[in-house]
């Protein structure tokens, strides 16, 4: 029978790597896993006694599909609380994770044919998505130059080159941890709302940031012009289990993410999102900063060996919780591109890191992503095993 073209996405590379991790775990191997894009320590106690009450005593049927009402008004209020912007409740869905956000931005927003630019190294879920939607993705090749971050002159090559439709971007973004400046982020709203391109700001690792010299900026503020904001509780409330997301949509989007919202999923999970609003409290923002606070022990760890590793360059990891380096210079070392490394890595020394290929299949190859969001103490035993394996090339 025949399967659909639309469903052929690449597969992701780290997935081998993953399995191969798994299987020397269960062989007796003491691997180290900084592949993975998710936080250890799981969510906040506050978060898992309030599931555990509700487990108890609440009937935890469907919900609204656009999210229960206690929970849309506490992400508005974390607007106000971190960003100073008011954000209307009824403007905000609670989704399935971040990922059921895109799917349902992506399937309000565009249309078949629709061509949305995005960087590339990036988050390769965006573009797969998206090409199973039928979109065209216009990759924007983006470097250190440009801090791995699109700019306006871009968008207008792209857009004079064949039209444009939306733009993707991603602050902190996944692989590089760059950011956007408040003032970039701006010129790329007003762009996008001056030549009606549709904005879809991923803002999933805000409030994982380390870099005081760049600050988070939400396009939360440019929603009037259409821009669409993308969230989650997986990353700094380490909820990545729980599936639970959320969007700040422009007042056009409502409606439609509604109703996409109820066929697709009917409601997002019932039991993340009556706990979720746990996380909202003091004690959930003082868990997940504690988290924070141990990425940036990492990280000021990892920036301190990079010479020793010799990864270079190293994509700048304003926030996030990744270390993007180039291991270009390792190819006739290990006989191949960073698929090749990463391989050689996991078998010879027991660490597991993700190939760039995952990110950008065009030079994707000599580059590799270190996830640091593991305990501090495994990301120094990973640089000591890299370092050290190094010597046996
Ligand atoms: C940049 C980015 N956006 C979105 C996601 C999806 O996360 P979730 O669906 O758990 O919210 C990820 C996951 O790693 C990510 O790195």
């Amino acid at each position: 029978m025949k399967v659909s073209r639309r469903s052929h996405v690449p597969p992701f590379a780290v997935m081998q790597v993953l399995a191969t991790a798994n299987e020397r775990r269960a062989a007796g191997h003491d691997v180290l896993n900084l592949c993975a894009g998710e936080p250890s320590t799981g969510a906040s106690d506050v978060v898992r006694e309030k599931a555990a009450e509700l487990l108890r005593t609440a009937d935890l049927g469907y919900t609204e599909s656009l999210g229960v009402p206690a929970l849309r008004r506490e992400i508005a209020g974390h607007y106000r609380r971190w960003y100073d912007v008011d954000v209307d409740p009824a403007r905000i869905a609670v989704t399935t994770g971040s990922s059921g956000g895109f799917l349902l931005a992506f399937l309000a927003a565009f249309d078949v044919g629709d061509r949305v630019a995005l960087a590339r190294p990036g988050y390769p879920a965006y573009k797969n998505i998206l090409a199973a939607l039928g979109c065209e993705v216009v990759e924007l090749d983006c470097g250190p130059d440009t801090r791995y971050q699109p700019t306006v002159s871009q968008l207008m090559e792209a857009y004079y080159a064949g039209g444009l439709d939306g733009l993707v971007v991603a602050s902190p973004a996944n692989p590089t941890g760059t950011m956007l400046p408040p003032a970039e982020l701006a010129a790329l709203a007003r762009w996008c709302e001056e030549h009606d391109v549709r904005l879809i700001s991923d803002e999933i690792y805000h409030g994982i940031a380390y870099s005081t010299d760049v600050q988070q900026a939400t396009a939360a503020m440019y929603a009037d012009s259409g821009a669409v904001v993308v969230n989650s509780f997986s990353k700094y409330w380490a909820m990545t289990g729980w599936r639970l997301g959320w969007l700040v949509l422009p007042d056009e989007l409502v409606g439609p993410v509604d109703a996409l919202a109820g066929n697709v999923a009917l409601s997002p999970p019932a039991l993340a999102q009556h706990a979720g609003v746990a996380a909202f409290s003091p004690a959930g923002y003082a868990a997940a900063a504690e988290n924070v606070a141990r990425y940036a022990t990492s990280r000021a760890a990892l920036l301190d060996r990079v010479d020793e590793l010799g990864w270079r360059p190293v994509a700048p990891a304003d926030g996030a919780f990744y270390l993007y380096g180039n291991v270009a210079g390792f190819r006739d070392a290990v006989g191949g591109d960073s698929v090749t490394y990463c391989r050689r890595l996991l078998a010879e020394a027991d660490v597991a890191i993700t190939p760039g290929a995952d990110f950008d299949t065009v030079g994707g190859g000599d580059w590799v992503r270190l996830s640091f969001a593991a305990a501090p103490e495994v990301v120094s035993r990973a640089v000591d095993r890299i370092v050290a394996w190094h010597r046996t090339l």
